[in-house]
Formats: structure tokens, C-alpha cells, sequence
């Protein structure tokens, strides 16, 4: 599918509300220490700005601060210093149910597992943000982003009549449906085989690109990596390395030297 595809579906997509400047989320200085007997710095300064539109890839060794990073910059979680904002708006000054609300608004997240909800239906899953945000869900455009994904006509069935790949489209088209200014994506296909990895990332990219939304994913796949338009590289809670314009090689041969560094 191409962009040439677009006017099938752009006419129904008002414009992003919220983004007044070209920078869709931007990170400042973020911490994040998880408290304990022993507190783990999971992060330790990151600062990234990531244009409206972009694709950006997170990669970094096991444990290094990938999905806290996620988290943080979605408002799944909260930094324990530093600034995050999407859209212009600072998140880190909203209390718990305006960053909730805010989150259901213009973030859409993708985890691994899927977390689609088991007794309800393809349709009703990708529906629920927007019906728990206290809105009217549009039907007819449930209907466009499943066809976007390829699922046209799997609208009454359960999660556990889907294949995993399948699964993780309908994911996708939950995070896209409330038309997010961001999609963060963790590991999207890491339960994937690669062929079947390779469709949903495309699958992301392309809907997003329409709609013109900024991606983040984070992944240990170099093939994954190199369709971002930027990789960002973790090491124990720090920015450590980007790499603009990616190809697969590129990326493992700077993991290669990360690892030997
Ligand atoms: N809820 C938590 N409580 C305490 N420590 C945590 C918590 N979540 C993560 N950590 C720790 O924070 C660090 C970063 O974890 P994080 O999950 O962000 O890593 P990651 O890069 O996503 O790793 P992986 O590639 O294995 O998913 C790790 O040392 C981890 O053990
Ligand atoms: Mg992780």
C-alpha cells in the first residue's frame, strides 16, 4: 500500500489539535528511579525531541531503559525528574486524571502482548479508548483502520480467534483509532515471526504516515530498526548514539561497536 492510497481515507482525519510546534514529544533531562532496598536508575538524563511525522527506533541491550522510556514518554508512568512534552503540552503538570484523560486523547500504545481485552470483540476492543474517554466511537472509521489493516470483515470476532500477527494489527488499529498525535510501540513484533513482524511494522508505518502521526518503537531487530527514519540507541539509562537514515547493517554494525565499547 502507498500513500497514493491516502485520499481513501485522509477526508475523514481533521487536522493534529494540539501540535503547535514541529516537535511532536520532547524529553528533558528524564529520570526515573524505581524505589526499593536497592533503588535502580532505570533512567539518567535522557533528553530527545522527535519531529511531528517521524519514526524513531529505540534500541539498547536487555534492562538498559527502553520500556521506561516508553513508558515515561507516554504517561503510562511518571519520571522521577526531567520534563516530558507531547503536543506542546507538559505532561509532568498534570495530575493523575487529566494525564489519563490527556493520554487517551492523543497517545496510543502498543504493547508486546497485545493486552486486547479477551471477552470482547475485534470491534469493541478497537473502539474501547474512545468509549472510555466518554465519547461517541465512529463506526464507519473503526471500519477504514481495520481495512488499513487488513482486517476488513473480523469486526465480531474474540482475541483468541486471532493469530498472533493478527492481534497485534487490531493493537494497532486501537492505538490509531482515537487518532493520536504519538504511537509508542513496544516490541510490536517480538512475538512475531519476522515475515509476520515485517507486514504489522509496515502496516504501522504506513497508516501512521498517512495520518500523520509520530511513531516510536522500540525493538532489538535491526531489520525492524532500519525502517525508522532515526535510531536511538539506550545504554544503562542514557542516549549513548543515534543514527539517521538507518539501513539493517548500519544499525548492527553500531550495536556491534556498542557492545564492544
Ligand atoms: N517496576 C520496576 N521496579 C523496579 N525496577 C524496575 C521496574 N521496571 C524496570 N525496572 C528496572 O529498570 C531497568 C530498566 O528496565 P526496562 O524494562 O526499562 O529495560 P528494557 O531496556 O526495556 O529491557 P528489555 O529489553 O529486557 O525489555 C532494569 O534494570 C529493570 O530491572
Ligand atoms: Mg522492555
Amino acid at each position: 500500500m502507498t500513500t497514493s492510497d491516502a485520499p481513501v481515507i485522509t477526508p475523514s482525519i481533521p487536522p493534529p489539535t494540539i501540535t503547535s510546534t514541529t516537535t511532536a514529544v520532547e524529553l528533558r533531562e528524564v529520570h526515573k528511579t524505581y524505589a526499593g532496598a536497592e533503588p535502580v536508575h532505570a533512567l539518567r538524563g535522557v533528553s530527545l525531541a522527535l519531529p511531528t511525522g517521524s519514526f524513531t527506533a529505540v534500541m539498547g541491550p536487555s534492562g538498559s531503559g527502553k520500556s521506561t522510556l516508553l513508558s515515561c514518554a507516554a504517561g503510562l508512568d511518571v519520571p522521577s525528574g526531567g520534563r516530558v512534552t507531547i503536543g506542546g503540552h507538559d505532561i509532568s503538570t498534570l495530575s493523575a486524571d487529566a494525564l489519563t484523560r490527556f493520554r487517551r486523547e492523543h497517545v496510543g500504545f502498543v504493547f508486546q502482548s497485545y493486552n486486547l481485552v479477551p471477552h470482547l470483540s475485534v470491534a469493541d476492543n478497537v473502539e474501547l479508548p474512545v468509549v472510555l474517554a466518554g465519547r461517541e466511537p465512529d463506526h464507519a472509521w473503526r471500519a477504514e483502520l481495520l481495512d488499513a489493516v487488513g482486517l476488513s470483515g473480523y469486526d465480531e470476532r474474540r482475541p483468541t480467534e486471532l493469530s498472533g500477527g493478527q492481534a497485534q494489527r487490531v493493537a494497532i488499529a486501537r492505538a490509531l483509532f482515537a487518532k493520536p498525535t504519538v504511537v509508542f510501540a513496544d516490541e510490536p513484533t517480538g512475538a512475531l515471526d519476522s515475515r509476520t513482524g515485517r507486514s504489522v511494522l509496515e502496516v504501522l508505518r504506513t497508516t501512521a504516515q498517512r495520518f500523520g502521526q509520530t511513531v516510536v518503537i522500540v525493538t532489538h531487530d535491526p531489520q525492524v530498526a532500519a525502517v525508522a527514519d532515526r535510531v536511538v540507541f539506550l545504554a544503562d539509562g542514557r542516549v549513548v548514539d543515534r543514527l539517521d537514515r538507518p539501513t539493517a547493517e548500519l544499525v548492527l554494525t553500531r550495536m556491534l561497536s556498542l557492545a564492544g565499547a
